[in-house]
């Protein structure tokens, strides 16, 4: 199959961003910028790329942000009181405490503490509660709402379809596959969730019409696993060794791209797929706390 079977994420996050723009505008007519708070704790390299990307974003959309960078052996104390300071500050209207963190510090008392009305990365107890019963006032957690979007303007019917999702980390997979089976338009799928207690992995994924892969394996999706005429969207980046690259590795997305396009009816490039739609999801999550604020 030709490279027109690609699911162009860049392009659909900018039209996500596009339909935002009139609505920062509206704000600003109000006196009102939507604000944005990133906090990282430590110097992990893959969350500083991915802060930088978030905060781009932001200047180019003109939503305000600021970065709090704390030093890796910051207390947990230390952490929810910078928080709570956070939550109290009228001109952020978003925060996002970026994952993964330090092992001392507890990753549920963390996003327990961001105020749910601030919660863009919608991992607050209640906005995954929210989520789980289909309320839809809540956040909705950045990666997978960009999944549905993309599928969504792509033209995938999810309704009635077999999706297998690969992964239940609280971040994607199973978030991922409580939207999914959502009694709503872009859902109503049967989903499965494998993770790695899963017997016969392979017989799940060749029953897929739609197989979403975010299990942050290399290049774990082998054509073998796909049946034809399959969705795929990979979530995965993983860092692996490359001696021909300049810096000694490169990366890759959690499927074999290469084996898996020619048979899929559409998939996600990566980079270009999800990526910058957890971006763009993450923006329109910000510019709606900023519409609920100004209410
Ligand atoms: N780390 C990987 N993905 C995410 C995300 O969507 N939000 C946060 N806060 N951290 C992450």
């Amino acid at each position: 199959m030709s490279a027109s079977n690609l699911i162009d994420g860049r392009t659909i996050a900018a039209q996500v961003q596009a339909g935002l723009a009139s609505r920062i505008s509206q704000l600003a007519a109000k006196g009102v910028q939507p604000g944005l708070a990133f906090v990282r704790v430590g110097e992990d390299p893959a969350s500083r790329v991915y802060v930088g990307r978030k905060e781009k974003a932001c200047e180019l959309l003109g939503i305000h942000s600021e970065t709090f960078v704390l030093p890796e052996t910051t207390p947990e104390a230390e952490l929810l009181d910078r928080i709570r300071q956070l939550n109290d500050n009228p001109r952020l209207h978003g925060i996002l405490v970026q994952a993964p963190l330090p092992v001392h510090i507890r990753q549920s008392t963390v996003y327990s503490t961001v105020s749910p009305s601030k919660d863009v990365d919608g991992f607050h107890p209640m906005n995954m509660g929210r989520l789980l019963l289909g309320d839809s006032s809540g956040f909705r957690p950045c990666t997978p709402a960009g999944i549905l979007e993309l599928l969504a303007r792509s033209g995938v019917n999810t309704a009635g379809a077999e999706v297998v999702v690969l992964g239940r980390g609280n971040i994607v997979g199973k978030p991922l596959a409580a939207l999914l089976c959502q009694k709503d338009r872009h859902a109503n799928a049967t989903v499965t969730l494998c993770h790695s207690a899963t017997r016969d992995l392979p017989s799940h994924c060749l029953r897929a019409d739609i197989l979403v892969a975010a299990l942050g394996v290399a290049e774990f999706v082998k054509a073998s696993m796909v049946k034809p005429g399959a969705v795929v969207i990979d979530v995965g980046v993983n860092r692996v060794p490359d001696p021909a690259a300049p810096s000694g590795s490169r990366l890759v997305g959690d499927v074999a791209f290469a084996e898996v396009q020619p048979l899929a009816a559409k998939i996600t490039p990566n980079p270009g797929g999800v990526g910058p739609m957890t971006i763009a999801m993450l923006l329109s999550n910000t510019v709606r706390a900023a519409e609920q604020f100004t209410a």
